[in-house]
């Protein structure tokens, strides 16, 4: 069952995506030739706490961090670790969800560090694009199989493609509620949109193929052809003529 949320339930998913928001536009800046994936991590968690809220993420079915840092061919689920260094070229994708007063947000960017090759900037600004026609596709009575359509159609047009592993998802009193929210699929299929339902609608795009490997820590995953992904994500009300994005800052 997809839960419709209450206007109050709402504006409390509208305050856990709004600390979202407002933590990942502080790491934004902080994301640098030099720093390490943990320091982010620390900061992330400070700065969620500082603001009455819980990291959604940390000890989540063993998660061991408060952040996902998944650089270059690491899709999603990069663990922090003061081990890796970001330098310039990189794409780096931060991932964070909080809890507030029992109500998850969940929201994700990917920033470029430095000067990026042309193909890398290209395959973010396609991966913003996608999340940006599928939000164009939210309201109430659309399918999921639209908001998936939309994501793949920009995708695949552009040459890249979707990974098939991960999806988006219902959010409100958990991370993961129904319905799930493929990165593919046909339009008019699926689950019928109601106002007042929440989503996280994120992304994975890779540049090559879209078959992924998960590493031996059980989170890490790669794409299978070691080339560049990229991964974007909102939290959003479906309305009645549209949608409302509740991660912003
Ligand atoms: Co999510």
């Amino acid at each position: 069952m997809i839960e419709i949320k209450t206007t109050a339930e709402l504006d409390l998913m509208r305050q856990a995506s709004r600390i979202v928001a407002q933590v990942l536009a502080l790491l934004k800046k902080e994301v640098r030739a030099g720093v390490s994936t943990a320091e982010l991590n620390s900061l992330a968690e400070r700065e969620i706490r500082k603001r009455g809220a819980v990291p959604a993420f940390l000890g989540y079915r063993g998660y061991p961090a408060t952040l996902c840092v998944s650089i270059n061919e690491v899709v999603v689920h990069g663990i922090p670790s003061d081990k890796r260094i970001i330098q310039s070229g990189d794409l780096v994708s931060l991932d964070l969800g909080a809890v507030y007063r029992g109500f998850y947000g969940d929201a994700a960017i990917t920033v470029a560090v430095g000067t990026v090759k042309p193909e890398r900037a290209r395959l973010m600004e396609v991966t913003e694009r996608s999340l940006a026609s599928a939000l164009s596709e939210v309201k109430s009575g659309a399918k999921i199989g639209d908001v998936s359509h939309a994501v793949e159609s920009v995708v695949t047009k552009s040459g890249m493609s979707v990974v098939r592993e991960f999806t988006g998802h219902g959010i409100g009193r958990h991370l993961h509620e129904e319905p799930s929210i493929p990165n593919y699929g046909k339009p008019g299929s699926g689950a019928t949109l109601k106002p007042g339902m929440t989503l996280a609608i994120e992304p994975m795009v890779c540049m090559g193929n879209p078959e992924i490997i998960i590493k031996n820590d059980g989170w890490t995953a790669v794409s299978a052809d070691g080339s560049c992904t990229a991964h974007f994500e909102h939290t959003v009300a479906v309305t009645e003529d549209g949608c409302e994005i509740l991660s912003v800052a």
